[in-house]
This record gives structure tokens, C-alpha cells and sequence, in this order.
């Protein structure tokens, strides 16, 4: 069987290839990304170094907006399953560039669902976001809270959801959209609240912290992420289903602050006021996931967080 993984030089989607190829060695990968420079191309070269340790896995460098290369690779290797974490990420960024999001993930995003509706593909799994929520305060938020997503990268994962119901409703074409909640872990994003902070603590550069620290996310670890998906897979898929992703453990960014401070090197933080595109708190529901794979433990946040700290101690000249 072959099937398709996109972003895979990302932080999840990269991840999520090699979990999947070391425990189906007999499954071939294709892996493809466009290899952006929304943040360091080097931690993207990285990652993709990794595939090559498994012979499983194939590398090429698409652009989802690309529908004619996408056509001509879907023709070759006839997938049965696709996995799309490509997409353009981030909040802020969003505010400044909205048309990377327009070109990704909506023009991107519609050709691999079209393509993979015509090519018949048995199993569709996409990268939705916590984002779509905006600032509904009913939490934790399960899969059915109104939707009010409060900035341009929310709205197109929005959309997302919107098209794989429209495809559903239209076609029968069946999908899956995983709502992940920060997730951090090893090859982390650099962008993003953690690798940012190490970053600034090893690479001796100035921590900005949004709203004098005062957010609160519902941190989710990697290994738990690309563990759910790989399990879920092999449940039925019953329609355009949806579901959180996310540890419903929602910790203070300060705190996380607190536990780093006595093992890392001093940070020079420069305090910032609330950014108009954040949402104050995340988190999330997430028993219909647990009881949809009897999925039990989350790993412990202090074991996920001093993981990834070691390892970017061992990494950390790849973020300079
Ligand atoms: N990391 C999180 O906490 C988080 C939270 C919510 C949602 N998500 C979503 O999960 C997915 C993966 O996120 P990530 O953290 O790995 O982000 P990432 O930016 O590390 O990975 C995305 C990858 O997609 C590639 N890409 C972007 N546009 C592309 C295009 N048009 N064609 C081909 N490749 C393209 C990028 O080069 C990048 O390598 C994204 O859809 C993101 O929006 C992530």
C-alpha cells in the first residue's frame, strides 16, 4: 500500500512520517512539502535527513497549489490514504500575509481533496486547529461549540472543515479534521511559544512574551499526537468527522516559564501587550477522541517538557 503525507519537512507532519514508518515498514511513504521559508529552511533541511533513514519513505518537493504535479503523482503511486499537514501555520503572520494562507491552505487544500476524492482515497486525514474556536469560552471546548475563529489563519482552517463537509455532503467523500491544540515535543516549531523561549535562552537572543505571559494553552506532546492518528486510523471513518486534539491539561505560560528557569540559561524577556489575533486560553475536550481509541494516558507534561529541553540542548546550534 502507498500513501501520502504532506509538510512533511514540518514539525507534525515530519514526525508524524517517521512514526508511521517505523511501525509499517511494509507501507511505502511519499512524502512532500514546498519547503517554505516561513522559518528556518536549515531546521526544515533537518528534519527531511531523517526520512532518509527509512527506506520507506520518499521525498518530493511539491507545492500543494501545484494541481499538476499533485495530478501526475496521485496517477503514479494511486494512494489509499492521505495525510495533509502541510499548510501555512501561525497566528500573527496571518494578520501581515493573509494571501500565503489563501494559497495554501485553500487553493492547496482543495486540490488534494479534489484529487483524492477522484483517485478514490479510502482514508483522508487533515490538519485542522484549535483556532477555529476563537474566543468561545465554554471550555473545555468540545467538538460541537460554535466555531467564531478570530484571526485569517483560523478562518482557512475554517474553511477547511467547511470543504471536507461540502465534500461529504456533496459526494459522500468521507474525512477526518484533527483540531490540534499547541503541540510542541522534539523538531518543535520555532515560532512557537517553547522552541522560541529555548531558543532565546541557548542562542542568547531576546524572549518576547505576548501579554506579559498571562496565556494559557492546552499544551499537547507530539509523541501523544502522531500516537492518537495512527490509531485512529484504523477506526471507521462515519462522515466529514472532527475531532480535538489536545491533553485538556491547558497550563499558564508563566508556569511553564517557572519549571524551565532553574535548568536553562538566563533570558533576557521583553514584555509585550495582548496581540489582537490571540486568543487568551485554549482548551480543550477530548473525550471523543479517548473514547473513539480508548486511548488512556497523555504523557506527563514534565516528562514531555524536560524531553524537549534535553533535546534542544543537543540541538540548539540548528536554531541560531
Ligand atoms: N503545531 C501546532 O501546535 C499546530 C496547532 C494547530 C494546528 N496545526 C496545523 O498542523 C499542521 C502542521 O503544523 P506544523 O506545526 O507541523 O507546521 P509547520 O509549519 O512546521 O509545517 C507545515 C509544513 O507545510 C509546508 N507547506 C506550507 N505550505 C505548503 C504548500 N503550499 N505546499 C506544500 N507544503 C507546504 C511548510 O514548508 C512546512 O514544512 C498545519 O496545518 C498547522 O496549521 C499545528
Amino acid at each position: 500500500m502507498t500513501i501520502l503525507i504532506t509538510g512533511s519537512a514540518g514539525f507534525i507532519g515530519n514526525n508524524f512520517c517517521i512514526d508511521f514508518a517505523k511501525k509499517f515498514k511494509n507501507t511505502k511513504i511519499i512524502s512532500i512539502d514546498n519547503i517554505n521559508s516561513y522559518y528556518s529552511k536549515k531546521i526544515k533541511f533537518n528534519r527531511l535527513k531523517r526520512l532518509k533513514n527509512f527506506k520507506n519513505i520518499k521525498f518530493f518537493k511539491i507545492d500543494l497549489k501545484n494541481k499538476l504535479k499533485l495530478e501526475k503523482l496521485f496517477k503514479k503511486y494511486k494512494f489509499k490514504e492521505v495525510y495533509n499537514f502541510a499548510a501555512q501555520a501561525g497566528v500573527r503572520y496571518s494578520e501581515k500575509n493573509p494571501h500565503a494562507y489563501i494559497d495554501s491552505n485553500i487553493t492547496g487544500f482543495l486540490n488534494l481533496i479534489e484529487l483524492s476524492k477522484k483517485s478514490n482515497v479510502k482514508k483522508f486525514f487533515f490538519a485542522s486547529s484549535s483556532s477555529v474556536y476563537g474566543d468561545s469560552k465554554r471550555f473545555p471546548l468540545s467538538e460541537n461549540e460554535k466555531l467564531y475563529p478570530k484571526n485569517f489563519y483560523g478562518m482557512t482552517k475554517k474553511l477547511n472543515e467547511d470543504i471536507a463537509k461540502r465534500f461529504f455532503d456533496d459526494y459522500k467523500f468521507k474525512s477526518v479534521g484533527l483540531r490540534f491544540f499547541t503541540v510542541f515535543g522534539e523538531w518543535g516549531r520555532p515560532d512557537m511559544f517553547l522552541i522560541k523561549y529555548l531558543n532565546a535562552a541557548y542562542n542568547k537572543k531576546i524572549f518576547y512574551l505576548n501579554n506579559y505571559g498571562d496565556h494559557i494553552r492546552d499544551f499537547t506532546y507530539i509523541n501523544d499526537v502522531t500516537n492518537l492518528i495512527i490509531k485512529l486510523r484504523k477506526k471507521k471513518i462515519t462522515g466529514p468527522d472532527i475531532y480535538n486534539i489536545c491533553s485538556n491539561k491547558p497550563i499558564h505560560l508563566k508556569k511553564v516559564i517557572k519549571l524551565l528557569i532553574p535548568d536553562t540559561p538566563i533570558v533576557k524577556i521583553k514584555k509585550l501587550g495582548f496581540q489582537k489575533a490571540d486568543v487568551y486560553k485554549t482548551h480543550g475536550n477530548n473525550n471523543k477522541i479517548k473514547k473513539k481509541i480508548s486511548f488512556k494516558r497523555f504523557t506527563n507534561f514534565n516528562l514531555a517538557l524536560s524531553k524537549t529541553h534535553e533535546w534542544f540542548k543537543s540541538n540548539y546550534k540548528m536554531f541560531k
